[in-house]
């Protein structure tokens, strides 16, 4: 099974921001978290990050045109880019929303997610388990069970 797993704006840069909110890893460290629990797990991973919201979308088109599953933590767009939620609507395989954070818990422009409707499930607040858990999620969901 291969997964897309897409990442939003400033999560390149993760190492300069508040640590206390992302925690230390930066994004290569998390990539190779993220592709070693997949590993485990069976699961084949693509993991792209890009600042622009075209390029997402884009993305989002070829997860959809191949079928594949996608994680995103589409970042600062989750709050407000519907473009991205039309573009995650058309995708034929499940999309699990993952943030590092728990925005719910953040300021209030965070608490509304515009992906949260066309996701089949959002995990937040757990830093880079978040990404584990959809990981499992997804391989439960799509019949590659853990043993
Ligand atoms: C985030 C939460 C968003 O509110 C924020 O804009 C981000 C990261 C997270 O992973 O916790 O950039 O998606």
């Amino acid at each position: 099974m291969k997964v897309l797993v897409l990442n939003g704006p400033n999560l390149a840069r993760l190492d300069l921001r508040d640590s206390a909110i992302y925690g230390q890893m930066n994004f290569q460290k998390l990539s190779e978290y993220i592709s070693d629990s997949a590993s485990e797990l069976g699961i084949e991973v693509d993991i792209r990050q890009s600042d622009d919201e075209v390029q997402i979308i884009h993305w989002l088109h070829e997860a959809a045109d191949l079928k594949l599953p996608v994680i995103l933590n589409p970042a600062a767009f989750t709050h407000y880019s519907y473009a991205i939620r039309d573009a995650a609507e058309m995708l034929t395989a499940p999309l699990i929303e993952v943030h590092l954070s728990n925005p719910m818990a953040r300021e209030e422009f965070r608490h509304t997610s515009v992906i949260s409707g066309v996701a089949k499930g959002t995990i937040a607040g757990f830093g880079p388990d978040s990404y584990r858990l959809a990981l499992i999620a997804l391989a439960q969901l799509l019949g590659n069970i853990v043993s």
